[in-house]
């Protein structure tokens, strides 16, 4: 099938490529008559921002808000657009290219090598670079062999692209598609400022007497694995500054960069940060140079707020500037207070993640959520959905692989609502597959499920491809249709329940876990008791329960009818109790078997053992050498378990 529609395409591409191809110069003489920078990959870029005055996008709205995710591409602070570019014979070739990418069938970078007619952009994967809109609109422009000015025209009007979309025009020499790969954002355009009136800034970090002295940071991480992500991004671009890790001999007190990555879900967020920060601000006070760094959902949720509370703050970064610490501190050195907490797109890495793990590493697919649960804060800390390239997410991961990686985990706050939000869609099954089929990449996981986008190709894709791992994260927050409706969950207690029996059909091995919330606003003893039936149920190898803790900006919050405290932990204790012994009960059945595990480290508490997981993510430990196993899959005959680990035999 695939061949097959390869072949049309390349025969309806071949007419275009004999009367185009006369009309292209080469990338060499659009060097010479270029009017912007370019270097020699080619890639166009001024740093002049050049603000289009859009007109109002047709899109549907985000469920239940009136916000509109693609409203934010036309914010003023873009300065330049990264494309790439296929160029087809006619309509009816792009929109079976069209089709193509759409079904995950084909990449975009694949249709540029293979079938474009451009002769520029075709060795270069499609590749046309940073194109800055400022004199679009002149005819003699470097890009006129790959983009008309027809075109570029359209582009610069076009408001309707995010970062990944695929948008398709015609030109007189036929159709091109084109690809929104990045945006650059001018970042100092959308943050506050504020001149600081005392002068114990980040440069001031440095000690005149002693300039050359090495500075280190600490960096504190709470919360989710986004978060854990986020700071190995935030350590790779301090130390792209040659700012290093403070050793661990060494204490908290002596660091020049101090940065706190928070975690806003449940309550106390907010004393926790100024309890963790205030010693520093104490050494700031009395004269000592530090950089003081909040950052994660605290950071942008609170805001300005923070500098109010605690004036020694240099830096309030909300996640999704996390990219953008190394720029964002250039702010800080320059002797002012930034608040970066104006929703943004993500933009791509510039600077390498500094991961903690040598054989596991996280690869973020999509950000931000765009559901609206009653009782959650992350849709206003993370921001809308935004889904990277599957190109990108391709491209890092082969990336890992090459510097010996072994398993990536993907991660999205709904991880299997990936693609819905790009042009044309993509869907995560897609996805699964073909970060599944990368050659050398062990191990494939994913987190965190939503069950209203978990789709019986999901539970395929995981069961057909050897290297997605058995394991599922869904969370269900109650077994109570009431209570579901009420949280604004978008599934029922049955559909959830189809979901799992899906997966214990296809793959009765699966490892299964979940998150739960209990006393929500008005849940009775017997919604409550309605969620450990579900739970009896299915059994799970592990559920993260929680108590409800009223969060502000949630709606939720505001309800008159909250559970007491008492009730709440009486619940907890309940289904804390029931959970323990179902853990223990799945991981008990395991002994006497036989696992594949994939060796991680070595186990602190006994330096003889070693863990890794199985496929189904069940933590294992055996007697080995790290210097020899580290990194390989191996097989552990199952000796014993625990309530949250097995032990083994290296067979
Ligand atoms: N996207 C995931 C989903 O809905 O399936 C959940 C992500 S959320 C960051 C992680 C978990 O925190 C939720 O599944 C929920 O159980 C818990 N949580 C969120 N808000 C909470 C609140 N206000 N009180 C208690 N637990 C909360
Ligand atoms: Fe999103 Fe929070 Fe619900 S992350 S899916 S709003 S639990």
């Amino acid at each position: 099938m695939r061949l097959h529609l390869f072949a049309r395409i390349l025969l309806l591409c071949a007419a275009v490529s004999n009367i185009t191809t006369d009309a292209f110069i080469s990338p060499a003489s659009i060097l010479s008559r270029s009017k912007l920078h370019l270097s020699s990959d080619f890639t166009l870029y001024s740093k002049t921002p050049t603000p289009s005055t859009p007109p109002t996008p047709s899109y549907p709205t985000l469920r239940g808000t009136s916000t509109d995710s693609r409203q934010i591409v036309s914010q003023t602070s873009t300065s330049a657009y990264r494309l790439r570019h296929v160029l087809l014979a006619s309509e009816s070739a792009a929109e079976e290219v069209m089709t193509l990418l759409k079904n995950g069938k084909l990449l975009f970078t694949e249709v540029a090598r293979t079938f474009s007619a451009c002769e520029i952009t075709r060795s270069k994967d499609g590749e046309v670079g940073w194109f800055d809109f400022s004199g679009h609109d002149v005819s003699d422009h470097p890009l006129d062999p790959i983009l008309p000015l027809s075109i570029r025209s359209e582009l610069a009007v076009s408001t309707s692209m995010k970062p990944g979309d695929i948008e398709m025009f015609t030109s007189e020499r036929g159709v091109h598609l084109i690809q929104l790969v990045d945006v650059m954002v001018d970042v100092s355009a959308k943050t506050k400022t504020r001149q600081r009136s005392d002068a114990n800034t980040w440069s001031t970090a440095v000690d005149p007497s002693n300039p050359k002295k090495q500075l280190y940071y600490t960096l504190e991480t709470m919360g989710c694995q986004m978060n854990i992500a986020d700071s190995e991004r935030m350590s790779g671009q301090l130390q792209n500054l040659n700012i290093l890790p403070l050793p661990p001999t060494s204490p908290s007190s002596s660091a020049d960069v101090v940065v706190l990555n928070t975690c806003s879900i449940r309550d106390h967020a907010e004393q926790k940060v100024y309890s963790y920060i205030g010693p520093h601000a104490k050494r700031k006070r009395s004269g000592e140079s530090v950089s003081i760094i909040v950052a994660g959902c605290v950071a942008e949720q609170e805001g300005e707020q923070l500098l109010r509370r605690c004036p020694e703050v240099d830096l309030v970064l909300g996640p999704q500037y996390a990219n953008r610490l190394g720029d964002l501190l250039e702010d800080v050195n320059n002797g002012n207070q930034v608040v970066a907490t104006e929703p943004e797109f993500i933009i791509e890495d510039i600077t390498k993640p500094k991961r903690d793990n040598k054989v596991c590493a996280w690869v973020n697919i999509i950000y931000g959520c765009n559901e609206r649960c009653a009782f959650c804060i992350v849709p206003s800390t993370r921001g809308v959905e935004q889904s990277r390239t599957a190109e990108s997410i391709l491209e890092e991961c082969k990336g890992l692989v090459q510097e010996g990686y072994k398993e990536v985990t993907l991660l999205g706050q709904n991880i299997d609502a990936y693609g819905r939000d790009l042009s044309p869609k993509r869907k995560f099954s897609d996805l699964l597959s073909m970060i599944g089929s990368i050659p050398g990449l062990e191990r494939v996981r994913f987190v965190t499920s939503h069950p209203r986008y978990m789709s019986d190709g999901v539970v395929d894709a995981v069961a057909d491809c050897e290297s997605v791992c058995n394991s599922f994260h869904i969370p269900f927050q109650s077994g109570s249709d009431k209570v579901l409706r009420e949280m604004g969950r978008g599934h029922t207690r049955r559909k959830y329940l189809n979901i799992i029996e899906k997966i214990r059909r296809k793959i009765p091995e699966a490892g299964i876990t979940a998150d739960v919330i209990v006393g929500f606003p008005g849940e009775t003893e017997g919604e409550f008791e309605d969620t450990l039936k579900l739970m009896e149920e299915v059994k799970f190898d592990n559920v993260n329960t929680a108590a409800y803790s009223p969060r502000p900006n949630t709606p939720a919050a505001e309800w008159t009818n909250q559970v007491d405290d008492d009730v709440k932990n009486e619940r907890l204790q309940r289904i804390n109790k029931l959970n323990l012994q179902h853990a223990k009960e799945r991981r008990a059945r395991m002994v006497g078997g036989f696992e594949k595990v994939l060796v991680e480290s070595r186990n602190v508490k006994n330096p003889k053992q070693v863990f890794g997981r199985t496929g189904g993510g069940y933590v294992v430990y055996f007697e080995g050498e790290i210097g020899e196993l580290e990194g390989k899959i191996v097989d552990v005959k199952i000796t014993a378990s625990s309530t949250y680990s097995l032990t083994g035999e290296l067979c």
